[in-house]
Protein backbone atom coordinates (compact mmCIF):
# COMPACT_ATOMS: atom_id res chain seq x y z
CA UNK A 1 0.00 0.00 0.00
CA UNK A 2 1.33 3.71 -1.04
CA UNK A 3 1.84 5.62 2.19
CA UNK A 4 0.12 9.32 1.52
CA UNK A 5 2.23 12.28 2.84
CA UNK A 6 1.92 15.79 2.52
CA UNK A 7 3.80 18.00 0.60
CA UNK A 8 5.60 19.01 3.85
CA UNK A 9 6.30 16.14 5.33
CA UNK A 10 7.82 14.91 1.93
CA UNK A 11 10.03 18.00 1.92
CA UNK A 12 11.22 17.89 5.84
CA UNK A 13 11.72 13.78 5.16
CA UNK A 14 14.13 14.50 2.13
CA UNK A 15 15.82 18.16 3.69
CA UNK A 16 16.30 15.76 6.53
CA UNK A 17 18.17 13.28 4.10
CA UNK A 18 19.66 15.78 2.35
CA UNK A 19 21.16 17.49 5.26
CA UNK A 20 22.59 14.06 6.50
CA UNK A 21 24.55 13.97 3.54
CA UNK A 22 25.64 17.68 3.68
CA UNK A 23 27.67 17.38 7.05
CA UNK A 24 30.39 20.07 5.68
CA UNK A 25 27.21 22.34 5.84
CA UNK A 26 26.50 21.42 9.19
CA UNK A 27 29.84 22.35 10.37
CA UNK A 28 30.47 25.87 9.06
CA UNK A 29 27.03 26.58 10.44
CA UNK A 30 27.87 25.05 13.68
CA UNK A 31 31.41 26.71 13.40
CA UNK A 32 29.57 30.59 13.12
CA UNK A 33 26.05 29.81 14.27
CA UNK A 34 26.66 31.44 18.15
CA UNK A 35 28.19 34.59 16.18
CA UNK A 36 25.15 35.29 14.14
CA UNK A 37 27.74 36.14 11.60
CA UNK A 38 24.65 37.38 8.83
CA UNK A 39 22.40 39.20 11.53
CA UNK A 40 21.38 42.12 9.63
CA UNK A 41 22.01 40.86 6.10
CA UNK A 42 19.57 40.07 3.91
CA UNK A 43 20.43 37.62 0.91
CA UNK A 44 18.54 37.64 -2.84
CA UNK A 45 18.53 34.00 -3.81
CA UNK A 46 18.19 32.77 -7.31
CA UNK A 47 19.09 29.12 -6.95
CA UNK A 48 17.39 25.66 -8.19
CA UNK A 49 14.78 25.35 -5.23
CA UNK A 50 15.62 21.48 -4.15
CA UNK A 51 16.81 20.00 -0.96
CA UNK A 52 20.27 21.03 -1.25
CA UNK A 53 19.26 24.41 -0.90
CA UNK A 54 17.09 24.29 1.41
CA UNK A 55 20.08 23.17 3.31
CA UNK A 56 22.14 25.63 2.19
CA UNK A 57 19.07 28.43 2.99
CA UNK A 58 18.32 27.01 6.31
CA UNK A 59 22.02 27.24 7.19
CA UNK A 60 22.10 31.13 6.39
CA UNK A 61 19.25 31.66 8.16
CA UNK A 62 20.86 30.35 11.37
CA UNK A 63 23.56 32.36 10.88
CA UNK A 64 21.01 35.45 11.23
CA UNK A 65 20.39 36.08 7.57
CA UNK A 66 17.05 37.14 5.87
CA UNK A 67 16.34 35.46 3.06
CA UNK A 68 14.54 35.56 -0.28
CA UNK A 69 14.32 33.02 -2.79
CA UNK A 70 13.40 32.59 -5.84
CA UNK A 71 13.98 29.45 -9.07
CA UNK A 72 17.01 29.61 -11.39
CA UNK A 73 14.91 27.55 -13.78
CA UNK A 74 11.26 27.69 -14.13
CA UNK A 75 10.79 23.87 -14.63
CA UNK A 76 13.42 23.07 -11.62
CA UNK A 77 11.73 24.27 -8.60
CA UNK A 78 10.41 21.18 -6.56
CA UNK A 79 7.34 21.88 -4.59
CA UNK A 80 7.76 19.94 -1.37
CA UNK A 81 10.40 21.90 -0.62
CA UNK A 82 8.58 25.12 -1.76
CA UNK A 83 6.49 23.93 1.16
CA UNK A 84 8.92 23.38 3.82
CA UNK A 85 11.24 26.58 3.37
CA UNK A 86 7.76 28.22 3.88
CA UNK A 87 7.16 26.35 6.95
CA UNK A 88 10.66 27.89 8.21
CA UNK A 89 10.03 31.43 7.28
CA UNK A 90 12.53 31.10 4.43
CA UNK A 91 10.20 32.49 1.55
CA UNK A 92 10.27 31.29 -1.69
CA UNK A 93 8.96 33.01 -4.79
CA UNK A 94 8.01 30.76 -7.24
CA UNK A 95 6.05 27.05 -8.24
CA UNK A 96 7.46 24.58 -10.59
CA UNK A 97 6.59 25.14 -14.08
CA UNK A 98 5.56 28.75 -13.33
CA UNK A 99 5.08 30.97 -16.91
CA UNK A 100 8.52 32.78 -18.26
CA UNK A 101 6.78 36.17 -17.32
CA UNK A 102 6.17 35.00 -13.63
CA UNK A 103 10.03 33.05 -13.82
CA UNK A 104 11.29 36.93 -14.29
CA UNK A 105 8.25 38.46 -12.32
CA UNK A 106 9.67 36.93 -9.52
CA UNK A 107 13.46 37.82 -9.86
CA UNK A 108 12.10 41.32 -9.72
CA UNK A 109 10.08 40.72 -6.64
CA UNK A 110 12.56 39.32 -4.69
CA UNK A 111 15.37 42.35 -5.85
CA UNK A 112 12.42 45.07 -4.36
CA UNK A 113 13.42 43.57 -1.06
CA UNK A 114 16.21 45.05 -1.54
CA UNK A 115 18.80 42.35 -0.36
CA UNK A 116 21.98 43.42 0.26
CA UNK A 117 23.64 40.05 -1.30
CA UNK A 118 22.98 38.69 -4.05
CA UNK A 119 23.20 34.88 -4.57
CA UNK A 120 22.62 33.76 -8.71
CA UNK A 121 23.10 30.50 -10.81
CA UNK A 122 23.20 31.86 -14.39
CA UNK A 123 23.28 35.41 -14.23
CA UNK A 124 19.96 36.49 -15.07
CA UNK A 125 19.65 37.77 -11.50
CA UNK A 126 22.81 39.79 -11.94
CA UNK A 127 21.61 41.11 -15.19
CA UNK A 128 18.51 42.23 -13.41
CA UNK A 129 20.24 43.88 -10.66
CA UNK A 130 22.66 45.68 -12.71
CA UNK A 131 20.13 46.53 -14.87
CA UNK A 132 18.26 48.14 -12.26
CA UNK A 133 21.25 49.91 -11.13
CA UNK A 134 20.27 48.36 -7.99
CA UNK A 135 22.58 49.38 -4.89
CA UNK A 136 23.83 45.64 -3.15
CA UNK A 137 26.96 45.15 -1.03
CA UNK A 138 27.72 42.23 -3.42
CA UNK A 139 27.34 39.07 -4.92
CA UNK A 140 28.32 35.68 -5.63
CA UNK A 141 27.63 32.93 -8.84
CA UNK A 142 26.96 30.04 -9.40
CA UNK A 143 27.43 28.12 -12.69
CA UNK A 144 29.96 28.46 -16.25
CA UNK A 145 27.16 29.94 -18.10
CA UNK A 146 27.06 33.16 -15.75
CA UNK A 147 30.61 33.17 -15.30
CA UNK A 148 30.90 33.50 -18.59
CA UNK A 149 28.07 36.27 -19.17
CA UNK A 150 29.96 38.33 -16.47
CA UNK A 151 33.14 38.47 -18.16
CA UNK A 152 31.66 39.92 -20.98
CA UNK A 153 29.85 42.37 -18.41
CA UNK A 154 33.21 43.04 -16.87
CA UNK A 155 35.26 44.00 -20.35
CA UNK A 156 32.12 46.68 -20.54
CA UNK A 157 32.35 47.86 -17.14
CA UNK A 158 29.34 46.91 -16.38
CA UNK A 159 29.57 45.44 -13.15
CA UNK A 160 28.62 47.43 -10.51
CA UNK A 161 29.10 45.00 -7.44
CA UNK A 162 31.87 42.91 -6.37
CA UNK A 163 30.92 39.09 -7.26
CA UNK A 164 32.63 35.91 -5.64
CA UNK A 165 32.91 33.66 -8.87
CA UNK A 166 32.05 30.62 -7.01
CA UNK A 167 31.91 28.20 -10.29
CA UNK A 168 35.79 29.04 -10.70
CA UNK A 169 36.57 27.37 -7.49
CA UNK A 170 38.22 24.10 -7.91
CA UNK A 171 36.17 22.50 -5.03
CA UNK A 172 33.06 23.46 -7.10
CA UNK A 173 33.90 22.81 -10.94
CA UNK A 174 35.67 19.73 -10.51
CA UNK A 175 33.41 17.98 -8.20
CA UNK A 176 29.98 19.30 -9.06
CA UNK A 177 30.12 19.94 -13.19
CA UNK A 178 31.94 16.54 -13.63
CA UNK A 179 30.90 13.68 -10.92
CA UNK A 180 27.54 15.79 -9.88
CA UNK A 181 26.04 16.66 -13.44
CA UNK A 182 28.21 13.90 -15.12
CA UNK A 183 26.01 11.31 -12.86
CA UNK A 184 22.31 13.13 -12.36
CA UNK A 185 22.14 13.87 -16.24
CA UNK A 186 22.48 10.24 -17.15
CA UNK A 187 19.90 9.87 -13.87
CA UNK A 188 17.53 12.58 -15.83
CA UNK A 189 17.62 10.50 -18.95
CA UNK A 190 17.14 7.12 -17.54
CA UNK A 191 13.87 8.40 -15.40
CA UNK A 192 12.69 10.23 -18.37
CA UNK A 193 13.05 7.58 -21.14
CA UNK A 194 14.03 4.25 -19.10
CA UNK A 195 16.09 3.23 -22.13
CA UNK A 196 19.07 1.00 -21.96
CA UNK A 197 22.85 2.74 -22.28
CA UNK A 198 24.46 -0.48 -23.02
CA UNK A 199 25.27 -0.39 -26.65
CA UNK A 200 23.92 2.96 -27.46
CA UNK A 201 25.94 5.56 -30.04
CA UNK A 202 25.34 8.71 -27.45
CA UNK A 203 26.96 12.19 -28.70
CA UNK A 204 28.28 14.34 -25.91
CA UNK A 205 28.37 18.30 -27.67
CA UNK A 206 31.55 19.71 -25.82
CA UNK A 207 33.94 18.08 -23.82
CA UNK A 208 34.36 20.98 -20.69
CA UNK A 209 33.73 19.96 -17.17
CA UNK A 210 29.99 18.87 -17.49
CA UNK A 211 30.83 17.03 -20.63
CA UNK A 212 33.98 15.34 -19.09
CA UNK A 213 31.78 14.13 -16.74
CA UNK A 214 28.75 12.53 -18.28
CA UNK A 215 31.33 10.95 -21.49
CA UNK A 216 32.94 9.12 -18.24
CA UNK A 217 29.38 7.80 -16.80
CA UNK A 218 28.43 6.88 -19.98
CA UNK A 219 31.16 5.13 -20.61
CA UNK A 220 31.07 2.78 -17.38
CA UNK A 221 27.18 2.05 -18.48
CA UNK A 222 28.58 0.45 -21.66
CA UNK A 223 27.32 3.33 -23.85
CA UNK A 224 29.36 4.18 -27.05
CA UNK A 225 30.21 7.94 -26.79
CA UNK A 226 31.24 10.27 -29.46
CA UNK A 227 32.39 13.53 -28.50
CA UNK A 228 32.22 16.66 -30.37
CA UNK A 229 34.12 19.92 -29.45
CA UNK A 230 34.81 23.13 -31.20
CA UNK A 231 38.38 23.70 -28.67
CA UNK A 232 41.28 22.10 -30.04
CA UNK A 233 42.91 21.04 -26.82
CA UNK A 234 39.36 19.70 -25.14
CA UNK A 235 38.74 17.74 -28.53
CA UNK A 236 42.17 16.49 -27.98
CA UNK A 237 41.57 15.25 -24.79
CA UNK A 238 38.29 13.46 -24.98
CA UNK A 239 40.08 11.32 -28.26
CA UNK A 240 43.03 10.65 -25.67
CA UNK A 241 40.59 9.97 -22.78
CA UNK A 242 39.39 6.74 -25.34
CA UNK A 243 36.23 8.75 -27.25
CA UNK A 244 36.24 9.16 -30.82
CA UNK A 245 35.85 13.04 -31.99
CA UNK A 246 34.41 14.00 -35.11
CA UNK A 247 32.09 17.22 -36.50
CA UNK A 248 28.37 17.04 -35.31
CA UNK A 249 27.47 16.80 -38.55
CA UNK A 250 28.73 13.19 -39.22
CA UNK A 251 27.31 12.06 -36.03
CA UNK A 252 23.79 12.35 -37.43
CA UNK A 253 23.77 8.86 -39.32
CA UNK A 254 24.23 6.88 -36.70
CA UNK A 255 23.14 9.18 -32.85
CA UNK A 256 20.89 7.86 -31.15
CA UNK A 257 21.10 9.88 -28.10
CA UNK A 258 22.47 13.40 -27.85
CA UNK A 259 23.45 15.28 -24.47
CA UNK A 260 24.37 19.12 -25.15
CA UNK A 261 26.60 20.33 -22.65
CA UNK A 262 28.51 23.71 -24.38
CA UNK A 263 26.94 26.79 -22.58
CA UNK A 264 26.49 27.64 -26.46
CA UNK A 265 23.50 29.01 -28.21
CA UNK A 266 22.02 26.55 -31.38
CA UNK A 267 24.31 23.71 -30.88
CA UNK A 268 21.83 21.22 -32.53
CA UNK A 269 19.62 22.58 -35.31
CA UNK A 270 17.25 22.19 -37.94
CA UNK A 271 20.21 21.15 -40.63
CA UNK A 272 21.32 18.59 -38.04
CA UNK A 273 17.88 17.62 -37.54
CA UNK A 274 16.65 16.86 -40.63
CA UNK A 275 19.70 14.05 -40.89
CA UNK A 276 19.43 12.31 -37.74
CA UNK A 277 18.17 9.32 -38.01
CA UNK A 278 14.26 8.25 -37.06
CA UNK A 279 13.57 8.11 -32.67
CA UNK A 280 16.80 10.29 -32.05
CA UNK A 281 16.42 11.37 -28.98
CA UNK A 282 17.87 14.70 -27.79
CA UNK A 283 18.57 16.39 -24.72
CA UNK A 284 20.67 19.24 -22.46
CA UNK A 285 22.80 19.46 -19.68
CA UNK A 286 24.00 22.73 -20.39
CA UNK A 287 22.63 25.86 -17.95
CA UNK A 288 20.21 27.73 -20.86
CA UNK A 289 17.64 25.94 -22.81
CA UNK A 290 19.47 27.45 -25.90
CA UNK A 291 21.30 24.57 -26.93
CA UNK A 292 19.27 22.59 -28.88
CA UNK A 293 16.95 24.63 -31.29
CA UNK A 294 13.82 24.16 -29.72
CA UNK A 295 12.26 27.47 -31.61
CA UNK A 296 12.80 24.55 -34.80
CA UNK A 297 10.93 21.97 -33.17
CA UNK A 298 8.09 23.88 -31.73
CA UNK A 299 7.57 26.22 -34.82
CA UNK A 300 6.08 24.20 -37.23
CA UNK A 301 3.11 21.96 -37.11
CA UNK A 302 5.10 18.72 -35.90
CA UNK A 303 2.42 17.08 -34.01
CA UNK A 304 4.27 17.23 -30.78
CA UNK A 305 2.92 13.98 -28.32
CA UNK A 306 3.38 14.11 -24.86
CA UNK A 307 4.65 10.52 -24.03
CA UNK A 308 5.58 11.17 -20.40
CA UNK A 309 6.19 13.72 -18.06
CA UNK A 310 9.46 15.60 -19.58
CA UNK A 311 9.35 12.94 -22.76
CA UNK A 312 8.18 14.81 -26.00
CA UNK A 313 7.77 13.26 -29.60
CA UNK A 314 8.05 15.35 -32.51
CA UNK A 315 7.09 13.71 -35.91
CA UNK A 316 8.64 15.44 -38.68
CA UNK A 317 8.43 13.96 -42.18
CA UNK A 318 7.91 10.91 -41.34
CA UNK A 319 10.38 10.53 -38.47
CA UNK A 320 10.30 10.99 -34.96
CA UNK A 321 12.70 13.03 -32.73
CA UNK A 322 11.99 12.70 -28.96
CA UNK A 323 13.05 16.26 -26.54
CA UNK A 324 13.14 15.43 -22.97
CA UNK A 325 12.84 18.49 -20.53
CA UNK A 326 11.67 20.86 -23.47
CA UNK A 327 15.58 20.85 -23.96
CA UNK A 328 16.27 22.41 -19.93
CA UNK A 329 18.70 21.15 -17.41
CA UNK A 330 17.50 17.41 -17.86
CA UNK A 331 19.65 16.41 -14.73
CA UNK A 332 17.34 19.08 -12.72
CA UNK A 333 14.36 19.23 -14.96
CA UNK A 334 14.01 14.91 -15.06
CA UNK A 335 15.47 14.27 -11.99
CA UNK A 336 16.91 15.70 -8.18
CA UNK A 337 19.72 17.71 -9.15
CA UNK A 338 23.10 17.27 -8.45
CA UNK A 339 23.64 14.80 -5.41
CA UNK A 340 24.05 16.19 -2.10
CA UNK A 341 27.24 14.98 -1.39
CA UNK A 342 28.25 17.29 -4.28
CA UNK A 343 26.11 20.42 -3.18
CA UNK A 344 27.70 20.30 -0.23
CA UNK A 345 30.74 21.27 -1.66
CA UNK A 346 29.14 24.37 -3.86
CA UNK A 347 27.05 25.45 -1.36
CA UNK A 348 29.93 25.05 1.06
CA UNK A 349 31.97 27.50 -1.80
CA UNK A 350 28.65 29.72 -1.39
CA UNK A 351 28.26 29.97 1.89
CA UNK A 352 32.20 30.71 2.84
CA UNK A 353 32.06 33.47 -0.06
CA UNK A 354 28.83 35.15 1.85
CA UNK A 355 30.69 35.45 5.23
CA UNK A 356 33.28 36.89 3.86
CA UNK A 357 31.57 39.54 1.32
CA UNK A 358 29.67 40.19 4.57
CA UNK A 359 33.20 41.07 6.24
CA UNK A 360 35.00 42.17 3.26
CA UNK A 361 32.50 44.28 1.38
CA UNK A 362 34.03 47.52 2.38
CA UNK A 363 37.58 46.49 0.54
CA UNK A 364 36.07 45.15 -2.60
CA UNK A 365 36.02 46.60 -6.14
CA UNK A 366 33.18 46.04 -8.34
CA UNK A 367 34.60 43.27 -10.41
CA UNK A 368 34.64 39.35 -10.17
CA UNK A 369 36.42 37.45 -7.59
CA UNK A 370 37.72 33.96 -7.40
CA UNK A 371 37.17 32.17 -4.13
CA UNK A 372 39.90 33.02 -1.52
CA UNK A 373 42.16 30.13 -1.31
CA UNK A 374 41.87 30.06 2.25
CA UNK A 375 37.63 29.09 1.47
CA UNK A 376 38.80 26.23 -1.30
CA UNK A 377 41.25 24.81 1.13
CA UNK A 378 38.96 24.99 4.05
CA UNK A 379 36.00 23.18 1.85
CA UNK A 380 38.76 20.41 0.47
CA UNK A 381 39.59 19.61 3.91
CA UNK A 382 35.96 19.55 5.64
CA UNK A 383 34.92 17.42 2.78
CA UNK A 384 37.62 14.96 3.37
CA UNK A 385 37.21 15.02 6.96
CA UNK A 386 33.79 14.05 6.26
CA UNK A 387 34.80 10.97 4.48
CA UNK A 388 37.12 10.20 7.20
CA UNK A 389 40.38 10.40 4.67
CA UNK A 390 43.47 11.57 6.06
CA UNK A 391 46.22 12.79 4.03
CA UNK A 392 50.31 13.46 4.20
CA UNK A 393 51.70 16.56 5.58
CA UNK A 394 54.88 18.24 3.72
CA UNK A 395 58.02 17.74 6.06
CA UNK A 396 60.50 20.24 6.27
CA UNK A 397 62.94 19.14 3.79
CA UNK A 398 60.49 18.83 0.91
CA UNK A 399 59.28 22.66 1.92
CA UNK A 400 63.52 23.46 1.55
CA UNK A 401 63.33 21.21 -1.24
CA UNK A 402 60.18 22.90 -2.94
CA UNK A 403 61.23 26.55 -2.09
CA UNK A 404 65.10 26.34 -2.82
N1 LIG B 1 23.13 20.86 -15.17
C1 LIG B 1 23.89 21.23 -14.17
O1 LIG B 1 23.64 20.92 -13.00
C2 LIG B 1 25.13 22.02 -14.46
C3 LIG B 1 26.20 22.04 -13.55
C4 LIG B 1 27.34 22.76 -13.90
C5 LIG B 1 27.38 23.48 -15.09
N2 LIG B 1 26.28 23.46 -15.92
C6 LIG B 1 26.26 24.18 -17.20
O2 LIG B 1 26.75 23.30 -18.20
C7 LIG B 1 27.35 24.06 -19.26
C8 LIG B 1 28.80 23.59 -19.47
O3 LIG B 1 29.53 23.83 -18.28
P1 LIG B 1 31.09 23.42 -18.16
O4 LIG B 1 31.49 23.79 -16.78
O5 LIG B 1 31.30 22.06 -18.68
O6 LIG B 1 31.69 24.48 -19.21
P2 LIG B 1 33.12 24.39 -19.94
O7 LIG B 1 33.38 25.78 -20.41
O8 LIG B 1 34.10 23.69 -19.07
O9 LIG B 1 32.84 23.43 -21.20
C9 LIG B 1 32.07 23.77 -22.31
C10 LIG B 1 32.70 23.02 -23.49
O10 LIG B 1 31.84 23.13 -24.62
C11 LIG B 1 32.66 23.36 -25.77
N3 LIG B 1 31.82 23.99 -26.80
C12 LIG B 1 31.42 25.28 -26.90
N4 LIG B 1 30.67 25.45 -28.00
C13 LIG B 1 30.57 24.24 -28.60
C14 LIG B 1 29.92 23.76 -29.76
N5 LIG B 1 29.22 24.57 -30.55
N6 LIG B 1 30.04 22.44 -30.08
C15 LIG B 1 30.76 21.60 -29.30
N7 LIG B 1 31.41 22.01 -28.19
C16 LIG B 1 31.31 23.30 -27.83
C17 LIG B 1 33.77 24.26 -25.25
O11 LIG B 1 34.89 24.25 -26.13
C18 LIG B 1 34.06 23.62 -23.91
O12 LIG B 1 35.02 22.58 -24.02
C19 LIG B 1 27.22 25.51 -18.83
O13 LIG B 1 26.03 26.04 -19.36
C20 LIG B 1 27.11 25.41 -17.31
O14 LIG B 1 26.52 26.56 -16.74
C21 LIG B 1 25.18 22.73 -15.65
Amino acid sequence: MHEYKSLIEQGKLEFLWAKYNMPIINKIVKKYQNKKVLEGFSLGICLHITKETAVLANGLKHLGAKIFLCSANPLSTQEHIVSLLNEKEIRVYGKRGETLDDFYNNMNVVLDKKPNIIIDDGGEFHKRAIQKKYKTLGGTEETTSGINRLKSWAKKKLITYPIIAVNQSNTKYLFDNRYGTGQSSLDGILRTTGILLAGKRVIVCGYGWVGKGIASVLKGLGAKVFVTEINPIHALEAFMDGFEVKPLMETTLFGDLYITCTGQVRVIRQEHMEKMKNGVILCNAGHFDVEIDTNYLNKEDFHPITIRKNLKCYNINRKKIYLLSEGRVINLVGADGNPPEIMALSFANQLLSIIYLSKHYKDLENRIYNVPKEIENQTSQLALQSYGIRIDCITPEQKRYFFS
